[in-house]
């Protein structure tokens, strides 16, 4: 059974007091989560200490990184390694999503590298793709997307491309409250398999999440997670708010 995942992406928000209010009223819930569901919490890297302490015995619940360097060491100001977030207990990190991509320059061949130094000390890249605006409007949804994959994670064995979670994520809902019909996003999730089937074969796709993001919130959660090709989502604006964000984790499947 595919890992199903609420995965919280709080961006550049939040003092420390904010960050630590959130974290406390989530906590207040009881999510029972079960063997196969997971909430992760992409968080500000320095809030990360705070929220490891916080979520100390928790079943399921894991802190993640939103961005990772793609060498090990050296001398790169600013960066911080695959690794290190890995010494402090954070195996989850989110790449390639859009905004790092506009505004960083993010490239396909650059996120290869990356998402190889994350499988390559053992932890889970949280891959993200989607297109723009203009590339739905032409009705090109299928093939960027495509190309965005094969060009970052082709390279990849079957054993490590399963352990990717894939985040799809159109750029036109992204923090807008336009949200992909379940429909829509459904169509694409199974395009997304199919393009890994094709390459991995039928059982090595199954078992790979896909995550949707995109103005995804409680009303709409349960929605757009019962589509079988949907196996959580990636969430933004509505994590940043407890009772949204707790919906959306009881929303799993
Ligand atoms: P949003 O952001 O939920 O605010 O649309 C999603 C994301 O960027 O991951």
């Amino acid at each position: 059974m595919r890992k199903q995942i609420a995965a919280a992406n709080w961006k550049m928000n939040l003092s420390q007091k904010e960050a630590e209010n959130l974290l406390d009223q989530l906590l207040a819930s009881d999510f029972n989560l079960s063997e196969n569901q997971s909430a992760i919490f992409a968080v500000p890297a320095i809030y990360i200490p705070l929220a490891i302490q916080k979520f100390a015995g928790k079943q399921h619940m894991f802190v993640a990184a939103q961005n990772c360097h793609q060498k090990t060491n050296g001398a790169y100001t600013g960066e911080i390694a695959a690794s290190m977030y890995e010494t402090v207990g954070v195996k989850h990190i989110v790449l390639g999503h859009s905004e790092r991509r506009e505004y960083f320059n993010e490239s396909d061949a650059l996120l290869a590298e990356k998402t190889e130094a994350v499988l390559a000390i053992g932890s889970t890249p949280i891959f993200c793709c989607g297109e723009p605006l203009e590339i739905r409007e032409a009705g090109t949804q299928n093939s960027f997307v495509e190309a965005q994959l094969k060009n970052a994670l082709f390279q990849l064995s079957a054993e490590q491309i399963v352990r990717v979670v894939i985040a799809y994520e159109p750029i036109w809902a992204i923090g807008t409250g336009k949200t992909a019909t379940s429909a829509q996003a459904q169509e694409i999730h199974a395009y997304i398999r199919s393009v890994f089937a094709a390459q991995y074969g039928q059982s090595i796709a199954e078992q790979i999440s896909i995550l949707y993001g995109g103005s995804v919130k409680a009303a709409n959660a349960n929605e757009i997670f019962s589509q079988p090709d949907v196996d959580g989502g990636l969430v933004g604006g509505a994590s940043l708010i407890a009772t949204e964000f707790a919906a959306i984790i009881n929303a799993l499947k």
